[in-house]
């Protein structure tokens, strides 16, 4: 017996940031959007708890009770008194360490599956809780869509989205630490004063009305130039995407995977093409969103649904 879940990964198509608050983690405005680009996270009873990984990034992901998927099994566990006997299998196609929130899919994706193995009977807002718990970005990864984040990105209101946008996203030769690219935009930041975050209303609209061309128009990310800094090479990848016909390019969250808005399906694939050619990137994935998000695709299904 056993439950399969599958969990998209994200772009955030704004990222306001603002100062850093006193317990070291930053107000945001975060607009999410759900891509396909996939984890999957299988759960099975075990003698004890238990986390392999697969997949072309699977030698960087922990297996120790550091990992999200772990952890959230456990945070699960101990909420409903019982033992987090199993053992969770991560099929990993999301870029590790890429700023597409892939630690936190199989957060999410283990949560999920764990609830459904055992019939919890734990409510959405329960869920949710939990995964504000276990990161950020978690609670976005179990609902997927298109989603504006407040707070530090956990407090979630859904976003209405007008149509599909499709996307070319470039990963890098290496991984970013979250945490060292929000201190690298402190130390930026320095003595500047940093406005409140906000959503801009213009953004909103376009991902509204499904428009490529005005949502290309508005994006941002207040955390690229503390990326760049990082990761001076981004901005070759960066600017091969806009040389290929990319309608906006912008670091991925915290990076440093680079993501490319295209005017269609096909655009994609050019862009695809020219930036593999590029020699400016490790691989090029092509995905559109909104998807929904963490769904179980195998087993049981007595749990929560999106
Ligand atoms: O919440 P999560 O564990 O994913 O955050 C990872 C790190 O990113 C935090 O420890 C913090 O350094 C930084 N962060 C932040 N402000 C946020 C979200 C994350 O400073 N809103």
């Amino acid at each position: 017996m056993s439950v399969t879940v599958r969990v998209p990964a994200k772009v955030n198509v704004q990222l306001a940031v603002g100062a850093a608050r006193a317990d070291g983690f930053h107000d945001l405005a975060n607009v999410f959007l759900a891509v396909g680009l996939y984890d999957e996270v299988t759960v099975t009873p075990a003698d004890g708890l238990r986390v392999t990984c697969a997949g072309p990034d699977a030698a960087q992901v922990p297996l120790d009770r550091t990992n999200l998927a772990a952890r959230a099994a456990i945070a699960l566990a101990e909420r409903y008194g019982r033992t987090p006997d199993v053992h969770l299998h991560i099929a990993k196609d999301i870029p590790v360490a890429g700023g597409m929130a892939g630690g936190s899919a199989d957060g999410a994706g283990a949560l999920l599956a764990c609830d459904a193995l055992w019939g919890t009977g734990a409510s959405r807002d329960e869920l949710l809780e939990i995964c504000a718990e276990l990161g950020s970005d978690v609670p976005f990864s179990l609902v997927g869509g298109a989603a504006l984040g407040t707070g530090r990105g956990e407090r979630l209101a859904p976003l209405e989205t007008g149509g599909t946008f499709h996307w070319v996203f470039a990963m890098a030769e290496r991984g970013l630490s979250t945490p060292a690219v929000f201190r690298e935009f402190d130390r930026l930041g320095e003595g500047r004063d940093i406005p409140a975050p906000v959503a801009s209303r213009d953004l909103l609209d376009a991902l509204a009305k499904g428009d490529a061309d005005a949502l290309a128009a508005t994006v941002s990310n207040d955390l690229q130039p503390a990326a760049l800094s990082l990761f001076p090479e981004l901005a070759d990848t960066l600017a091969a995407g806009r040389a290929a016909g990319a309608r906006a390019s912008l670091v991925s969250g915290s990076g440093p995977t680079t993501a490319f808005l295209a005017r269609d399906a096909e655009a994609a694939q050019g862009i695809a093409g020219a930036l593999r050619a590029s020699g400016t990137c490790r691989d090029v994935r092509t995905a559109s969103g909104p998807v929904p998000g963490a769904t179980v695709v195998r087993g049981i299904r007595n749990g929560y649904r999106p």
